[in-house]
């Protein structure tokens, strides 16, 4: 029997990784992180394309994207980030990335180069991927959807809480106000914007912990 190809999206800090990670362990399905691989070209950008005020040049990115090679390698049961042979997991999750990626991320050509890549990982099923246009745009016609959505507090308590826990120095307040930035410009972009695909499963999970939204989603998965 073919796997089930799985689509997660929905605002920053749902949980929307952690959560597809188990569920793709429990269900034996590949699991790829699309925000790692936008955060990924990001991380790029801020070390080889900066203009003199020490902005992201997009034009200078733009003509390097064939140099960048991005893959995703299981150590330890955790998905690890490799940028050119080079683990960037930690790197991807600093201020200076969450604070640039947006930008990044609405460009089409960073879109375009992305895009088949995605797509073609899921062509043989077997996968979950969560993003914020999985469901729209890369796989519309995935077997399920879900969007994630919880309050602003709740997200912003998360966040500050997997920063801390990586060693990354946090203020809940800034951390609070990349989201909300973050939030508005994935949604007002022109190209792929972040929005719940018509068909998609909506759960608001302020109010339910991580064990419980999973046991939520297996259940719709299990009964459709
Ligand atoms: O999931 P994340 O917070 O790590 O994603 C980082 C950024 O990447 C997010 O603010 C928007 C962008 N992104 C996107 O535009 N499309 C995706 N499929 C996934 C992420």
């Amino acid at each position: 029997m073919k796997k089930p190809v799985i689509a997660i999206d929905g605002y920053s800090s749902t949980g929307k990784s952690s959560i597809s990670k188990v569920i793709a362990d429990q269900l034996g399905l590949i699991h790829m992180d699309t925000g790692a691989l936008y955060r990924g070209i990001t991380w790029y950008a801020l070390q080889h394309c900066r203009n003199e005020n020490g902005e992201i040049n997009l034009k200078a990115l733009f003509s390097s994207l064939d140099q960048i090679k991005l893959e995703f390698k299981n150590e330890e049961d955790t998905l690890v980030l490799f940028l050119n042979n080079t683990d960037i997991s930690k790197e991807i999750r600093t201020h200076e990335v969450s604070d640039n990626v947006s930008v990044v991320a609405k460009q089409k050509e960073v879109r375009d180069f992305l895009l088949q890549s995605q797509r073609s990982l899921a062509e043989k099923g077997g996968v979950i991927m969560d993003g914020r246009d999985i469901g729209t745009v890369v796989l519309p016609n995935a077997d399920y959807k879900f969007f994630l959505t919880a309050s602003i507090d709740e997200r912003t308590n998360r966040r500050f809480l997997e920063l801390k826990g990586m060693g990354i120095d946090a203020d809940k307040e800034q951390v609070k106000q990349n989201l909300i930035d973050r939030d508005k410009i994935d949604s007002e972009r022109e190209i792929a914007p972040l929005k719940q695909a018509e068909d998609a499963i909506v759960i608001d999970n302020s109010e339910l912990t991580k064990e419980e939204t999973i046991k939520l989603m297996l259940s719709y998965i299990r009964k459709i």
